[in-house]
């Protein structure tokens, strides 16, 4: 059902790729929602074919761009703009990506060009997104910023690699961000931090059936799905909650304030004498 939380709202939406991606999902209720929107993705992404149902569905022209090309940001900042009629009110950014991940070398053995990939992709394309946006004063006041992050960027979860780290570095940028833009024009720069979700980068990381089971188990609500982070977030781009900036706003079912639950107790019970020592 549509509350018109978003109606004539303009927006940018990064990283839908296929229906299970979180973009997907916060675009689809975004244009429930009254939102009009133009839909971005890296071309490798694109020539998957697959977002221009989205786009159909949506009503939404799609715009290739490459997260770390300063250039290309800012082409898409320009045509976007040209299409929609406007400033743009919201912007979502739900990219991530760590070569090392891919070619599974461990935390310890880090490919430093792939790394540095890891770093460009997932968190340095933040800023870029958001300085270009203030260069070409793309954003209208009070707009809102959203991106995507995982509880790994504070604590450590085995697996998840160097994109531990890229979270680390966008939830800095964005409260770095979220003061400077803040204070010039009012904009709002916030992360969600999300459950695991089975999408195509979060199935990527190592054990990903395990941590989703164990976060599963031991939050009070259970992980929240791809289509409860877009409900989250469209309150995020709504007038709603236009004095929340600089955050990372935990969406997780409690995961973030749980240490042991009954439910994974009985779990470790069950199997403490099966591991050798050094685990
Ligand atoms: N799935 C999870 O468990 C989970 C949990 C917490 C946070 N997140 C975050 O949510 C966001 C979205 O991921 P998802 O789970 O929907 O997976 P997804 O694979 O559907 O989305 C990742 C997107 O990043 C895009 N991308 C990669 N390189 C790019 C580039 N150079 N330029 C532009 N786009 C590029 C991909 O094309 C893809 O659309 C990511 O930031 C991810 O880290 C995911």
């Amino acid at each position: 059902m549509s509350h018109h939380l978003l109606e004539g709202k303009k927006g940018l939406i990064f990283g839908a790729l296929n229906d299970k991606s979180i973009a997907w999902k916060i675009a689809e209720k975004a244009h429930e929602e009254g939102a009009v929107f133009v839909l971005s993705n890296a071309p490798f992404a694109l020539r998957l074919g697959e977002i221009d149902q989205l786009a159909e569905k949506t009503g939404s022209k799609v715009i290739a761009a490459d997260a770390t090309s300063l250039e290309d940001l800012e082409n898409l900042l320009i045509q976007s703009q040209d299409i929609l009629g406007g400033k743009i009110d919201f912007l979502l950014h739900s990219i991530g990506m760590s070569p090392n991940v891919r070619k599974k070398k461990s935390y310890d053995d880090l490919d430093y060009r792939y790394f540095l990939q890891t770093l460009d992709i997932s968190a340095l394309s933040f800023h870029k997104m958001l300085q270009a946006a203030k260069k070409l004063d793309a954003l209208n006041d009070y707009a809102s910023v959203v991106a995507l992050s995982y509880i790994a960027s504070q604590r450590t979860f085995y697996g998840y690699n160097d994109m531990a780290d890229a979270k680390a570095l966008l939830e800095s940028i964005v409260r770095s961000f979220g003061y400077i833009y803040g204070r010039s024009k009012g904009v709002r720069v916030n992360s969600i931090s999300q459950s695991p979700t089975m999408t195509t980068a979060g199935s990527g990381v190592r054990g990903f059936d395990g941590l989703f089971d164990y976060a599963n188990r031991i939050s009070p609500l259970g992980n929240a799905s791809a289509e409860e982070c877009a409900d989250y977030c469209l309150t995020l781009f709504s007038d709603l909650t236009r004095k929340v900036t600089m955050q990372n706003l935990f969406h997780d079912g409690g995961f973030s304030s749980m240490g042991m639950s009954e439910r994974a107790m009985g779990v470790y019970n069950k199997n403490l004498d099966t591991l050798p020592e050094e685990w």
